[in-house]
């Protein structure tokens, strides 16, 4: 696979977890657990096959309307996740970014992940977005305000503000639009994902169930990817030349 064809940045919705646990007669909650050792075996794959940035949808602002139980489980797994794999951060050097309204977490939660951002911040080999408590609509309310302000303090002048310029208001201001996104389960649609950073992305619709989302088809979703044209709405004829 040539660095060229490598996507830079890949987004994944992570879905399927409450259909495997069914299939397998277990709890949901041990669905997520599953779920939780597919996100430890993708960063790692991830970083092997020389993918620069991964984002991983972990729990979106809708979230919060599943049952309490579920709520407050998926929330101490990602309580265990984030003390167990401080350390693997730092040996592999990972950056962690959380992307979402993060003040809404928990504060046992977001004081974890303040501590890992603050650790893990001068790391520039990869960067990993945990996108907790997240959704596009609610990111680009908090842009628009936050530039609105900006604008009031006269430190932006509205007439000239781009999408580049734009983009570094949204929480993902510090990494590239993702190149593919990834969905499993077989579902077909981008959920709050995203969508704007998304709008030149390659999508796979993954048929696996999360916790079944492995190296094999980690590799189909990038040899699709690499297969694809990109032509930012240009003719293949501009493309090649
Ligand atoms: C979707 O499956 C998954 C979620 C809502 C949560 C994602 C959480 C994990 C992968 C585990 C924990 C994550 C970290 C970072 C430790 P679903 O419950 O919607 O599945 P279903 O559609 O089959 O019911």
């Amino acid at each position: 696979m040539t660095a060229q064809n490598t996507p830079k940045h890949i987004a994944i919705i992570m879905d399927g977890n409450g259909r495997w646990a069914k299939q397998h007669k277990v709890p949901r909650i041990e669905g997520h657990h599953r779920g939780a050792e597919a996100v430890k075996r993708t960063i790692k794959v991830a970083q092997e096959n020389g993918v620069k940035n991964l984002t991983l949808f972990a729990f979106s602002v809708e979230n919060w309307n599943r049952p309490k139980l579920e709520v407050s489980a998926l929330m101490n797994l990602l309580e265990r996740f984030l003390s167990e794999q401080m350390p693997e951060l730092i040996k592999r050097k990972i950056r962690l970014r959380v992307i979402g309204r993060y003040r809404e977490l928990p504060e046992r939660i977001q004081a974890l992940l303040h501590e890992a951002e603050e650790t893990t911040q001068d790391y520039d080999e990869f960067t990993l977005g945990l996108a907790l408590n997240y959704g596009s609509r609610t990111e680009v309310v908090d842009a628009v305000k936050a530039v609105a302000q900006a604008a009031n303090a006269g430190l932006v002048d509205l007439n000239k503000i781009d999408y580049n310029s734009f983009r570094q208001y949204l929480y993902t201001r510090d990494m590239p639009d993702p190149d593919l996104v990834i969905r499993t389960s077989g579902e077909c649609r981008l959920s709050n994902f995203l969508l704007l950073q998304s709008a030149y992305a390659e999508i796979y619709l993954s048929k696996v169930l999360w916790p079944d989302f492995d190296e094999a088809e980690f590799k189909a979703a990038i040899a699709e990817y690499s297969s694809r044209e990109r032509r930012y709405g240009k003719t293949t004829e501009q493309i090649k030349a």
